[in-house]
């Protein structure tokens, strides 16, 4: 496997990240459609073993125990030096005040709360999962800023916002001398890619790595449109993305797939791979098949005509996934 570099920085990352929403227990938060820790272990193990080094988490996901189980299968199956941990801070994760959000306090409790979990002294990126409208920016890049000098986190990244408020916060910091963002984690596939038209370019002026997040679509992309699955029925989030006029898109997926001879998934991921902005996407595996497409897909080289036919169908959307 080829790593790349996270934007401007000396990081190696691997060309695909394992997202970790799909490893939680199911009874504990609001996704019952992820894999509980013996089914999640082996497909970690399998990622590690293709080379992937590189798994996304969040505090919030599976309130907390997508952490545990991804902390533990990693202590287990791979070797610190070499994994890029990520994990996110910003959603609710108790009642009452200070429970969420990106103040100072939250921030500063939440890292711990997730290197705990996580079983590990540091992480190495650390990303503002929101935008804070209640918290000034200035105090959250600070206490980011903080946590980088604590030894607790090697970078620090954001995941979806305006790119108005990507571009003060990190004019901010830089202009304070304070550590600033090196990665944006946002939405982007070929069912929603409104990010071209303002965070993908100043990702690529400000020389910061994009981690696009959901390439698939949450599974639209990799079969037919009416067909639902166990996640699809109750993935709540999910359902408010996308809508009925994507489904010409997903039919061209097919036809594509179809003339090629692969399975769609790949072909949907090639389209995300091909873009030079894009650094590496945040795959979602629920099966071992889904990440050896995943890496198929990494060969995979769609002509000129095949991205036209892709993208033919495409119309404006509303802003979805902030
Ligand atoms: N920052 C944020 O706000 C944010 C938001 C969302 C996600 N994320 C991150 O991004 C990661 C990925 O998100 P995602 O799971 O929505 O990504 P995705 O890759 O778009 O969707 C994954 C789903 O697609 C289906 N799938 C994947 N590979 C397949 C294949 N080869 N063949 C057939 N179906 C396949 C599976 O659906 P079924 O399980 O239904 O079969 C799987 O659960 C998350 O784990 C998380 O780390 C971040």
């Amino acid at each position: 496997m080829d790593y790349v570099r996270l934007g401007n920085t000396g990081l190696q990352v691997s060309p695909l990240i394992i997202g970790c929403m799909s490893f939680g227990d199911p009874h504990r938060g609001p996704h019952p459609w992820t894999l509980d820790e013996d089914a999640s272990r082996p497909l970690i193990r399998q990622a590690i073993e293709a080379g992937i080094t590189t798994f996304d988490t969040a505090n919030v996901y599976s309130a907390g125990s997508s952490e545990e189980i991804v902390g533990r299968a990693l202590r287990d199956f791979g070797r610190r030096e070499e994994l890029v941990i990520a994990t996110k801070v910003h959603g609710r994760m108790h009642d009452g005040p200070n429970g969420a959000g990106l103040s100072r306090k939250a921030i500063l409790n939440e890292i711990d709360a997730s290197l705990r979990r996580l079983g590990t002294d540091h992480v190495d990126l650390y990303q503002i999962h929101r935008w804070d409208p209640l918290t000034p920016i200035e105090e959250t890049i600070e206490a980011l800023h903080d946590v980088v000098k604590a030894g607790k986190t090697r970078y620090v990244g954001a995941s979806s916002m305006s790119a108005w408020q990507f571009s003060k916060a990190h004019y901010l910091a830089r202009m304070a001398g304070l550590t600033t963002f090196v990665s944006m984690q946002n939405h982007y596939n070929l069912l929603n890619r409104e990010e071209e038209r303002e965070m993908l370019p100043l990702c690529a002026d400000l020389g910061v790595g994009v981690l696009p997040w959901s390439p698939l679509a949450r599974g639209r992309l990799t079969r037919d449109w009416d067909v639902e699955t166990a996640r699809s029925q109750t993935d709540e989030f999910g359902k408010t993305l996308y809508r009925e006029g994507d489904r010409a898109i997903v039919d061209q997926v097919a036809a594509i797939a179809r003339e090629r001879g692969v399975p769609r998934a790949q072909v949907a991921l090639a389209w995300v791979l091909a873009n030079p902005v894009v650094t590496a996407p945040i795959i979602g595996a629920t099966r071992p098949e889904h990440i050896d497409d995943a890496v198929a897909a990494l060969d995979l080289h769609l002509g000129e005509d095949e991205h036209a036919r892709l993208e033919s169908a495409y119309e404006p959307h509303e802003p979805a996934g902030f």
